[in-house]
């Protein structure tokens, strides 16, 4: 499959987690939305791209299992998460709880939000080696009647585990707290059902796992949030949202501003940018159809648990957590303190693309198995100089 791909052939491209790594037909699906685009911007930016998104979303909204009223398209997880943080309107008191394996930007965006209004950001400990039958109950422990929100990732970042969100947005339902999942590496690398996950929120990437372009991702609300999200960029939605307030039942002509639902209206026109990689990711989840998507995330899930095990033994240390709680992506512990230099040593004697992470004082090398991934490089990761020997102390 990696001549599917338009990764450089000289390369050993493990990181597929950071950036993902787009098919090239999905990128052509993309450039003929440019090519339209430019053909004549004002008939596609002015007259046709409400319907256009509307097909996007709606076909997304099949893939992820959620009405695609309440989908909006957003350029990324970050921005997903900034939204529905920023409009939380969290008073002095308030609490977020989250867990300490989040990312450091969306980490960073709760900090913000949370100092900013005077609230509490609470991040529970979730212990190493990982328990994911005691994760629920460790977050659940540390509601109090002013938790406003929880926020925790599906997949982790550094630790690539997943958690079992399902679970934790039903106790915290039964607890009348709000749930933000970030689900920036769950969409194509897990089967999804956003609606029977029953998050409040939930944001996901499509320029990751889903394999589309740079640039598309969504934010999940559902509909008794939508009139609370507020866009980052205040743009024409809102006037269009005041005419229609004004003008009760009409329909407006210009659905390039309003979408179908006030989330939409809010967040669709955010000024004029190139909206080809949400239109483009209708391509990448046929890509990923036509090429048994169900098979390949199995073959990639079995090679990423391979390794994992082979480096663990390699250096006698544990996993951090069973097989089942990884999906295509596995972090596997090293003794490199240096993790900067191992990460330095892999690409520049073995030309390894590979994140090592640190959690708690700990290394880690993240590995990312994509359907291009083949047993060889895997196997030039487990052969590689920088990883036969202990750092030097
Ligand atoms: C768990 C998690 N959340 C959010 C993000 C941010 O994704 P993006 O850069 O697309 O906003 C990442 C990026 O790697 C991530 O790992």
């Amino acid at each position: 499959m990696r001549e599917l791909f338009q990764l450089d052939p000289d390369l050993i491209f493990l990181n597929h987690g950071s950036f993902g790594a787009c098919p090239r037909e999905v990128l052509q699906a993309q450039r003929r939305w440019q090519d339209e685009m430019e053909a004549n911007p004002v008939a596609f930016l002015s007259r046709r791209s409400g319907a256009l998104l509307g097909q996007a979303r709606s076909v997304l909204g099949d893939y992820l299992g959620a009405r695609a009223d309440d989908l909006a398209f957003v350029p990324n997880a970050t921005t997903g998460v900034n939204i529905v943080a920023r409009s939380l309107q969290l008073r002095p008191g308030d609490e977020v709880l989250t867990s300490n394996h989040e990312y450091g930007a969306c980490d960073a965006t709760f900090r913000f939000a949370c100092e900013r209004s005077g609230a509490l950001y609470k991040r529970v400990h979730i212990p190493l080696p990982y328990q994911a039958s005691a994760f629920v109950e460790r977050l659940m422990a540390e509601v109090t009647p002013r938790t406003r929100l929880i926020f925790v990732s599906h997949i982790t970042s550094a630790t690539a585990l997943i958690f079992p969100v399902a679970d934790l947005c039903r106790a915290a339902r039964a607890r009348g707290v709000l749930t933000l999942i970030d689900g920036a590496h769950a969409p194509g690398q897990l089967p999804l059902n956003i609606e029977d996950i029953g998050a409040d929120f939930y944001t996901g990437n499509g320029h990751k796992w889903m394999c589309g372009p740079k640039g598309s991702a969504f934010l999940y609300a559902r509909r008794e949030h939508h009139s609370t999200l507020h866009a980052p960029v205040v743009s024409w939605g809102y006037v269009a949202e005041a005419i229609q307030a004004d003008t009760e039942g009409s329909t407006l002509a210009f659905d390039r501003y309003t979408g179908t639902s006030i989330l939409q209206r809010r967040l669709q026109w955010q000024g004029t940018r190139d909206i080809s990689a949400w239109l483009a990711l209708p391509a990448a989840i046929e890509f990923q159809r036509g090429h048994d998507w169900p098979t390949v995330r199995r073959r990639c899930h079995v090679a990423a648990v391979e390794v994992m095990h082979a480096l663990c033994q390699r250096w006698g240390l544990e996993p951090i957590a069973r097989d089942e709680d990884f999906g295509q992506m596995t972090a596997i512990p090293v003794p490199h303190p240096d993790a900067a230099e191992l990460q330095r040593r892999l690409y520049d004697e073995s030309r390894i693309e590979i994140p090592v992470t640190q959690h708690e004082g700990r290394t880690f090398v993240r590995i990312s198995v994509q359907g291009y991934t083949t047993e060889a490089e895997v196997q030039a990761l487990v052969e590689a100089p920088a990883l036969q020997s202990p750092a030097q102390p």
